[in-house]
């Protein structure tokens, strides 16, 4: 069992745990094996999803096609028991948004990801420098994908507009691809809205940008030192 499983199963262990009230008689009828093997039946639901996407990429290179099929992995894996562990978010782009690893993690590996957006805080525009697609796991979220009219040749300066918006609920999902098409921003409309998303490398260890739309002003955030990109990743599958 990798790293990756056996946190994911502890993580079960302790919410299943700390269940409480109505849920006593069940929980004192679930036995330790039964944990396990929903934490099990987890991690196998997000290694199948991990290769669709694989194949689907290999075999169909990064196309509409991709996503789309990438697109009903995620909702498969959506409906798998406790894809809801959510421990271990670090915070992202800022603006309330949080991330999880669940799967890869390597710089240049498809990596997937547990995402959450709270309401009111809008995060900036910005990139990942690779294509993904986005499941909505609950919750409502405005999505808005926006385009250069410029010819992106200054790193440092971006005249932007909005190319779409969408409002996303609960099976719901969205993709983009690779640079230049990869410039969105994101809001929980109601409450918080999760969504697993897969990317085509890690977001999380590659270099980001931002852009004010108002200054056209770019800002580039370099990725995380090694020792922390290595700790923001040592619970996922190496
Ligand atoms: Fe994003």
């Amino acid at each position: 069992m990798t790293r990756a499983a056996i946190k994911l199963v502890m993580s079960f262990i302790v919410v299943a745990c700390s269940c409480s009230g109505a849920n006593d008689r069940q929980e004192e009828s679930r036995s330790p094996s039964t944990d396990l093997s929903a934490a099990d039946s987890l991690h196998e639901a997000i290694e199948e999803t991990m290769a669709e996407a694989h194949r689907a990429i290999s075999e169909l290179g990064v196309t509409e096609a991709a996503m789309l099929r990438i697109q009903t992995a995620l909702s498969r894996l959506a409906r798998a028991p406790g894809h809801k562990e959510r421990s271990d978010l670090r915070e992202l782009h800022g603006g309330g948004a949080a991330s999880a690893v669940l799967s890869g993690g390597g710089k240049d590996s498809l990596t997937l990801i547990l995402a959450r957006f709270q309401s009111g805080k809008t995060t900036p525009i910005h990139d990942h420098g690779t294509w993904a697609v986005a499941y909505i796991l609950e919750g409502q979220e405005r999505y808005i994908q926006w385009e250069r009219l410029d010819a992106g040749g200054d790193p440092r300066h971006a005249q932007l507009q909005v190319k779409y918006e969408r409002i996303l609920g609960p099976g719901d999902a969205v993709y983009w691809f690779d640079p230049p098409h990869d410039l969105h921003s994101q809001e929980a409309t109601e409450g918080v809205a999760w969504e697993l998303l897969i990317f085509g490398r890690n977001p999380l260890q590659g270099t980001l940008h931002y852009f004010d739309r108002e200054t056209g002003r770019v800002t580039t955030k370099e990725p995380v030192t090694p020792a922390d990109a290595e700790e923001r990743n040592d619970w996922t599958a190496q």
